[in-house]
């Protein structure tokens, strides 16, 4: 334990929740911004963390002066300047611990306190750190490890909120690391991650191949059983008619495969359509017809799931479903609408066990300012966000633009894990939206490093920074870099000229 400096009196502190220490000469090279100290109070341990860090020196405070002794060439070998020169770290305080549990500061630190290291075992006590906790990275400034609980990450969701490029699928991948390595007695979760670019597929060579799946989500069949007319992406530019049509065809085809256990496709839908004769009908009929074919070829739509919810969601296990071969937002959402709502559908009636659904892009699926029924996947992404905790049912939404995420969904996750953002409207949306978020861990936001990550909210006691750790199976995630591609098409025009000459 290295004494680090003395609390000063200033106008508005030492109080409840702030002071700042003088910082030894001997430990200027021990504090820094973010880090941890800690000293004796009158009712335990005070713990607190550096917000800042200011330097002073008298000599420098009038700029007439400085001028002035700069132009006779006196100034340090005159005057002993360095020695007039101070540091002043602000701290916020976190609480005070008794010997058991961490308890808000109600009365202030002495004035000449003196300013500790902190106790880095004690140190996970009081950030509420579990021993069979998910380990992603230490501590910014501590060699202490962060481990989130299970329950207390993903229970009431988590939000993983950063700007391209600042780390948020390799976070999640570490995640997964984690999720895999749990034993069966530490309580194990299914995991479907809807993996909007391909960049996890790769991870199962890497690591646990028979417990990765990986899913093309171009060849995923949805029972028409369980869909609804809704579901259809024509289905709002359908006239009342034409609406009326469908559902009536629909639902006695629903009805009849319920009552013989039977399975019906959007082809035998179109027979049934093509067979109404009724003059008055016709063009009604034909425009569902037309809409009908567009959707059949769409592949999309068959007599079974597949694959199953049971299938995707094992304890220990993880699906990765790959969008990368689907270019339609639609279809795409439509995908996500279906197995988010089947999967919650299933979870409550008991059919599957605790599962947490990791959406990368969320925003395109829970957009903020797109109504219900334009966005499937948004009703149903927020129904999770809303009732899933009851019953075991996760989200952990992934977004590079905060302000595009539905504020339903967004609210209703009670961790974030933000890296880096400089946009300044995501930053003042994470502000509004991120409980206990003060300024100054706002503003730090925007310098943190690729793979620094600041994590608020029901995982962590206190707000802390971490520098999320290297992954233990590395794989190849499928990024390119510019110049790459460049080289890439350069090769290729190459090749083509050679094969034309070649033909000539
Ligand atoms: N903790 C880390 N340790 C080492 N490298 C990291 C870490 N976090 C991120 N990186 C590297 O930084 C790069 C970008 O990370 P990543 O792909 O996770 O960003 P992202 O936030 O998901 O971006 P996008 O929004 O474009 O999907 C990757 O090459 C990754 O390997
Ligand atoms: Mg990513």
């Amino acid at each position: 334990m290295a004494k680090l400096g003395t609390v000063i009196s200033l106008m508005d502190s030492p109080n409840t929740s702030k002071f700042a220490f003088v910082v030894n000469d001997d430990a200027v090279k021990l504090v820094r911004k973010g880090q941890f100290v800690e000293m004796q109070h009158e009712t335990g341990t005070l713990v607190a963390a550096v917000n800042d860090i200011f330097r002073s020196n008298r000599y420098f405070e009038r700029a007439e002066s400085v001028a002035e002794y700069e132009r006779a060439g006196m100034m340090s070998s005159h005057f002993p300047v360095n020695e007039w020169s101070y540091t002043i770290a602000e701290c916020r305080i976190i609480g005070i611990f008794d010997g058991n549990a961490l308890h808000r500061c109600s009365f202030p630190p002495a004035p000449g306190s003196e300013v500790v290291t902190v106790n880095e075992q004690m140190l996970e006590k009081y950030l509420g750190f579990r021993q069979n906790g998910l380990n992603i990275g230490k501590l910014l400034n501590h060699d202490v490890d962060v481990r989130l609980g299970l329950s207390k990450l993903f229970q009431k969701h988590v939000a993983i909120l950063a700007m391209s490029g600042a780390g948020k699928s390799y976070l999640v991948s570490v995640l997964l690391e984690e999720l895999l390595e749990r034993k069966p007695e530490d309580g194990r979760i299914g995991v479907v991650v809807l993996d909007m670019h391909g960049e996890y597929a790769n991870m199962r060579s890497a690591c646990f191949p028979d417990r990765i799946t990986v899913y093309d989500a171009s060849k995923i069949r949805i029972s028409t059983k369980n869909a609804q007319p809704e579901m259809f992406p024509f289905f709002h530019q359908l006239s009342g008619a034409q609406k009326r049509m469908l559902n009536a065809a629909f639902y006695e085809h629903k009805r009849k495969a319920a009552l013989e256990h039977k399975f019906f496709t959007i082809k035998d839908l179109m027979i049934d359509i093509a067979g109404i004769d009724d003059k008055k009908a016709i063009s009604t009929r034909d425009a569902l017809l037309d809409h009908l074919d567009s959707l059949h070829k769409m592949k999309l739509f068959g007599k079974v799931d597949d694959p199953s919810v049971t299938a995707l969601v094992k304890p220990g296990s993880i699906s990765i479903i790959s969008f990368k071969e689907i270019d339609s937002e639609k279809k795409k959402q439509l995908i996500v609408a279906y197995f988010a709502r089947r999967l919650f559908n299933a979870i409550k009636k008991g059919k599957i066990p605790p599962f947490v659904l990791v959406v990368e892009e969320a925003h395109n699926f829970a957009a903020e300012g797109v109504k219900r029924e334009e966005m499937l996947s948004k009703r149903e992404i927020e129904r999770i966000a809303r009732e899933g905790r009851k019953f075991g049912a996760s989200l952990c939404l992934i977004t590079q633009r905060p302000v595009r995420l539905s504020t339903t969904a967004l609210s209703q996750c009670n961790t974030h894990i933000i890296l880096r953002v400089t946009n300044p409207y995501d930053i003042k949306h994470i502000g509004e939206s991120s409980e206990g978020i003060d300024s100054y861990m706002l503003n730090s936001i925007t310098t943190l490093k690729t793979g620094e990550a600041l994590v608020v909210g029901e995982a962590v006691v206190q707000p802390v920074f971490v520098k999320v750790r290297k992954r233990k199976y590395e794989f190849n995630t499928g990024g390119v870099d510019l110049e790459s591609l460049a080289r890439e098409y350069e090769k290729k025009q190459a090749q083509k000229k050679e094969d034309v000459e070649a033909f000539l």
